[in-house]
Formats: structure tokens, C-alpha cells, sequence
């Protein structure tokens, strides 16, 4: 029998979101185990997806690490533009239909999670004039459309350590959308690779070669690096932009992702996003499968 993803992973239409990432500060593991169980399954109606840093994975399961999982490891663009890591342990992803229900399940897990951990990273999604992001283009368009492409993008095979789980990418992206808006939709539609208003992919000479789409639409050894992309928008007036998150079947889809996009490939060419957004955040984690996750938590 495979093993199955988590719930929340493939629940989609939700239009609030929290982001909750914590950093343990105690090494009492039944009481972190303890926290983790009380934080999940709440609230019926929040689908919550916990993940896990590479050292935090170890430490709660040190008989086996998922495929390819590793830390978060910082990158210096090929044009001074940055990466950086914050990779912390435990990574919580909520999201539902109602704003009070989401706050009040995330208030629930920090409560929960206060006792063993230390909160680095609390921010609320939203969803923007259906699907858009902050730069008022469609998000998520070219992602895997069918069950089973979703599933082949976004979940480790069967027979790999960490079957039926996901490694997951996050960042937290600001952007400059002054200078976004000061430029003109033609600049803007060069910039993304895709028509601002019909949502189309440029095609031949139009589409240039450092647009986002041109960098992040890759093959790798003929394998096409497709990602499942959950991102949402967030923030206030003063900082806003983009709350990146990723599921993949393969660490190597985000890495070479991110690798295009900075111009650490041959051309040397930079995604022309990095001009407008910067990630401020960035860490890897391990989505285990409900059956790895019952497991770790001794719950099965
Ligand atoms: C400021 C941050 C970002 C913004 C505003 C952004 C926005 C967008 C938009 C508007 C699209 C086109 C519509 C769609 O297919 O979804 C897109 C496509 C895409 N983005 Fe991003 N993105 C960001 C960061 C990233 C990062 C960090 C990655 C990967 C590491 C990534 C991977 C992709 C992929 C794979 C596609 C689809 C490419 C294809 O057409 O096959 N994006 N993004």
C-alpha cells in the first residue's frame, strides 16, 4: 500500500493562510512530540501541513532521512542579488475559508508549540483577486493540472526514503511594488513571461530569455523540474509580497530553480523578478506522509 501525503497538501480553494515556522529551544522530545500532536487536528475546518527541518527530522527520527532533503543553503546572484537561509525545524502551513478560524488554529499551535520552540516566522496569507499575486499577475497557472500530475510533481516515489511525503521550498518574498508599478505592462509582461490581463505565455522572440518563466521552466537531464506551487500573498502597506511555498517530489527541482533565477548556470542570466522582489527568508523541509508523521509522533 503507498503511503499517503498529508491532507492539506492537495486541498486547494482556501482563501486565508498562516505561515508559522519555529526553531526548538528544548530537547525534551516526548514534550516536543506532545506539542506537535495537540497542534494538529483542532480545528476541523483548517487543513494544517506540518514539515520538518533536515536536523529536525533527524532528531525525531534518526533511523532514516527522506531523499534528497538537506538544509537550506544560502546563494549569491550572479548580480549581488541573495538568497538567504533561515532554515529553522518545524514549519506549520494553515489554511481555510474563514480568517477567524485560521487565527484562531494558528493561536492554537503556538500555544501549543511556546513550550518547546521559539517562533521565527508569523505571517498571514491571503487569497488576491483569485489567484493573483501582489504584482497582479495570475499565480499558479502552469501548475500540474490533473490528480496524478500534481501527485508526480509534488511526491516522493514509492520505494524512496520518505515515500508519499513532499520536500517543501519556502520563501518570503518583498516587493518593491513601487518600482513594479512604475514600469509599463509591456516591461512588466517581459518581466514575468506571461500576458498581464489574458494570462498567456509569450511565445518565440517575445518571451525573453531572462524573463521568470524562461528561468523556473526547466529540464534537467530531460526530466522537466515541475513543482507544486502553493504560494499566497501577505502583508500590510508598509512590507508585502509573496509567501513562496513549494511541494516537490525531488530537492533538485527547487535547487535548480533557484539556481536559474540567480544566474548560477552557465549564461549567467538573472531571473528579471530579482529586480522587483527580495526573498528575505528561504529553508527546505520534509512534508512527511500521514503514516511517517503518525509514526514520528508515536500516535500510529
Ligand atoms: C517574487 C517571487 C515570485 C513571484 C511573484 C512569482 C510569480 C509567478 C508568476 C506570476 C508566474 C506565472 C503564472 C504561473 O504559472 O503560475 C510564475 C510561474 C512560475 N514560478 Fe514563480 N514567482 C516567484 C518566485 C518563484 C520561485 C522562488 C520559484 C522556484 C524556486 C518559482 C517557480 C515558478 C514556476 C516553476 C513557474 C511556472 C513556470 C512554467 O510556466 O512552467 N517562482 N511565478
Amino acid at each position: 500500500m503507498s503511503k499517503t501525503p498529508q491532507v492539506g497538501v492537495f486541498k486547494e480553494g482556501s482563501t486565508h493562510f498562516y505561515f508559522l515556522e519555529y526553531q526548538f529551544n528544548s530537547s525534551n522530545l516526548a514534550q516536543i512530540k506532545s506539542s506537535i500532536t495537540a497542534s494538529l487536528n483542532a480545528f476541523p475546518d483548517v487543513s494544517v501541513v506540518v514539515s520538518f527541518g533536515e536536523k529536525a527530522w533527524h532528531t525525531l527520527q534518526p533511523n532514516w532521512m527522506p531523499a534528497t532533503l538537506t538544509s537550506f543553503k544560502p546563494l549569491k546572484g550572479q548580480q549581488g542579488h541573495q538568497a538567504p537561509s533561515t532554515q529553522a525545524d518545524l514549519f506549520f502551513w494553515l489554511h481555510g475559508d474563514d480568517i477567524s478560524t485560521v487565527f484562531d488554529a494558528a493561536q492554537h499551535i503556538d500555544k501549543q508549540m511556546k513550550r518547546v520552540a521559539t517562533l521565527c516566522l508569523d505571517e498571514r496569507g491571503f487569497s488576491y483577486h483569485q489567484n493573483r499575486d501582489l504584482i497582479d499577475f495570475e499565480d499558479g497557472t502552469a501548475n500540474p493540472k490533473t490528480d496524478e500530475l500534481k501527485r508526480e510533481a509534488a511526491v516522493i516515489a514509492k520505494g524512496l526514503a520518505g515515500e508519499g511525503g513532499s520536500l517543501v521550498l519556502t520563501q518570503k518574498w518583498v516587493h518593491d511594488l513601487d518600482k513594479w508599478n512604475a514600469i509599463s505592462v509591456h516591461c512588466q509582461e517581459a518581466v514575468v513571461g506571461r500576458t498581464k490581463v489574458e494570462n498567456i505565455e509569450l511565445e518565440g522572440e517575445a518571451m525573453p530569455d531572462d524573463s521568470h518563466i524562461s528561468r523556473t521552466d526547466l529540464k534537467v537531464g530531460g526530466v522537466p523540474m515541475k513543482i507544486y506551487r502553493r504560494s499566497a500573498p501577505f502583508g500590510t502597506i508598509t512590507e508585502k509580497g509573496l509567501l513562496f511555498l513549494a511541494f516537490g517530489c525531488e530537492l533538485v527541482r527547487f535547487s535548480s530553480q533557484l539556481e536559474s533565477m540567480y544566474g548560477l548556470t552557465e549564461d549567467q542570466k538573472i531571473d528579471q523578478l530579482l529586480n522587483f522582489s527580495k526573498a528575505v527568508t528561504g529553508s527546505y523541509w520534509f512534508a512527511p506522509s500521514q503514516e511517517d508523521l503518525d509514526e514520528v509522533l508515536g500516535s500510529e
